[in-house]
């Protein structure tokens, strides 16, 4: 028997139902604020993950899909789509001034442990704001994904909130980390925390092992090392979330895992999926366009997990059909095709019953469909030009001129 990659999941409905749900008012709530859609190739040169996501991450250590082509170019299945954009901005937009906003959906890939929440081929949905480096963009991106959020009738999620300084002054705060870090007892930190303490000490900050946390609560923080500039933007960005009445909670411990960040980074929260906690996550990227030989672009992004995001929705109303129609023999099953075609051209939705079987299989069939009529086509109405219209819910029939079957269903 063929079975699907571990990792890799069919999306049949409710489901996939839920997804079209999802990028129908992610668009409605996007373009209220600017921002167009852009459509990126699955795959892109491997080099690019590993210059923005930074060499020393989980993603580009152990989770990317890399394969060579048959030009022996080593080629990557896009594990997120931040870099993507980049490159497609770089190549498509140079010198561009003003403002880009940009949304995109559609599948990433990461070869991680699959458990609930997490797999290898998720969904994304992904914006990103090129070309302003105030907090008001900072605050604007946050907001339009609460928005978001809302629209699609998830609550009870928290937004946290940190800032991760700047070239000017993380690495004093990096260095001053280290040298804390260095400082514990060996054995206070986790094996994968003691190879970080090496490359990317503030990832440390993050492992979720209790015996990590308990070690790194006295660590210095970030929000007391940065800059005058960065602590001014952080400030503002709270201001503003505040006057909008976004309550979120300064988290110290969000140094998220891409190497791209500087500044305000962010993740929303659900208390009610278990440990793949986080439905988005974002932040600032100012000098990423630039470090891959585009221009000095400022920029800010977040994206949403779309199978967390599935969890938490209600369940989708199925949509009615209008109509079923049975043909009661053999002889009037081409009538049968007409009509439903002529209903389906006048926009109402519904099918017939393909599959053959008895008069009473069909009609069950019509039954179980949940159209609000079934129309009934046997020899004696195809003789009169008529059809047997039932509705449904009352139960009530009438015989319908073959002509006004439309109208008639039009009119309830
Ligand atoms: P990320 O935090 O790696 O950020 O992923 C964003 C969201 O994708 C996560 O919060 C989570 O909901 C979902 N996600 C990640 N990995 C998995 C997985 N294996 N299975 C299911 N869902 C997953 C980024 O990807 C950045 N590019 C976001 C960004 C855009 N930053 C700036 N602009």
């Amino acid at each position: 028997m063929l079975s699907a990659v571990k990792g890799f999941a069919d999306l049949f409905p409710p489901e996939s139902t839920r997804f079209t749900a999802m990028e129908t008012a992610a668009r409605r709530i996007f373009s209220r604020y600017g921002y167009a859609e852009l459509r990126l190739p699955l795959v892109e040169y491997t080099e690019l993950f590993r210059r923005s996501i930074g060499e020393e991450t989980d993603v580009v250590q152990k989770e990317m899909y890399s394969f060579t082509d048959r030009k022996d170019r080593s080629l990557t299945l896009r594990p997120e789509a931040t870099a993507g954009v980049m490159r497609a901005c770089a190549c498509a937009l140079p010198g561009r001034e003003g403002l880009t906003k940009l949304f995109t959906f559609g599948p990433m890939f990461r070869y991680e442990r699959p458990q609930k929440g997490r797999m290898r081929q998720f969904h994304q949905i992904n914006c990103e704001c090129l070309g302003a480096d105030s907090p008001r963009a900072d605050a604007e991106v946050i907001l339009m994904l609460m928005d978001f959020l809302r629209e699609i009738g998830i609550t009870g999620l928290s937004p946290h909130l940190n800032s991760l300084g700047c070239p000017t002054c993380r690495p004093a705060y990096r260095t001053g980390l280290s040298e804390y870090l260095r400082s514990l007892d060996p054995a206070a930190l986790c094996e994968d925390c003691r190879r970080r303490l090496e490359k990317n000490p503030l990832r440390v900050l993050d492992c979720k092992l209790p015996g990590c946390r308990e070690h790194t609560e006295a660590a210095p923080r970030i929000a007391d090392h940065c800059c005058d500039a960065c602590r001014m933007h952080f400030t503002t960005v709270r201001t503003l979330l505040a006057d909008a009445r976004l309550d979120v909670e300064l988290d110290h411990r969000l140094v998220r895992g891409l190497d791209y960040y500087t500044r305000t980074t962010f993740e929303v929260v659900s208390g009610a999926i278990g440990a793949q906690a986080a439905v988005a996550g974002g932040g600032r990227y100012d000098g990423l366009l630039k470090s891959l030989g585009g221009q000095d672009m400022p920029g800010i992004g977040f994206a949403c997990g779309m199978e967390r995001l599935s969890l938490l929705m209600a369940e989708p109303e199925a949509a009615r059909p209008d109509f079923f129609v049975v043909s009661v023999v053999e002889e009037t099953e081409n009538a049968a095709f007409a009509l439903t075609r002529d209903l389906r051209a006048r926009s109402l939705s519904g099918d017939m019953a393909h599959t053959g079987g008895s008069f009473k299989s069909r009609m069950r069939q019509a039954g179980k469909s949940s159209a609000r009529f079934c129309c009934v086509l046997g020899p004696d109405e195809l003789a009169a030009g008529e059809v047997v219209v039932k509705n449904m819910d009352s139960g009530v029939q009438e015989r319908v001129a073959r002509a006004d079957v439309p109208a008639r269903l039009l009119s309830t």
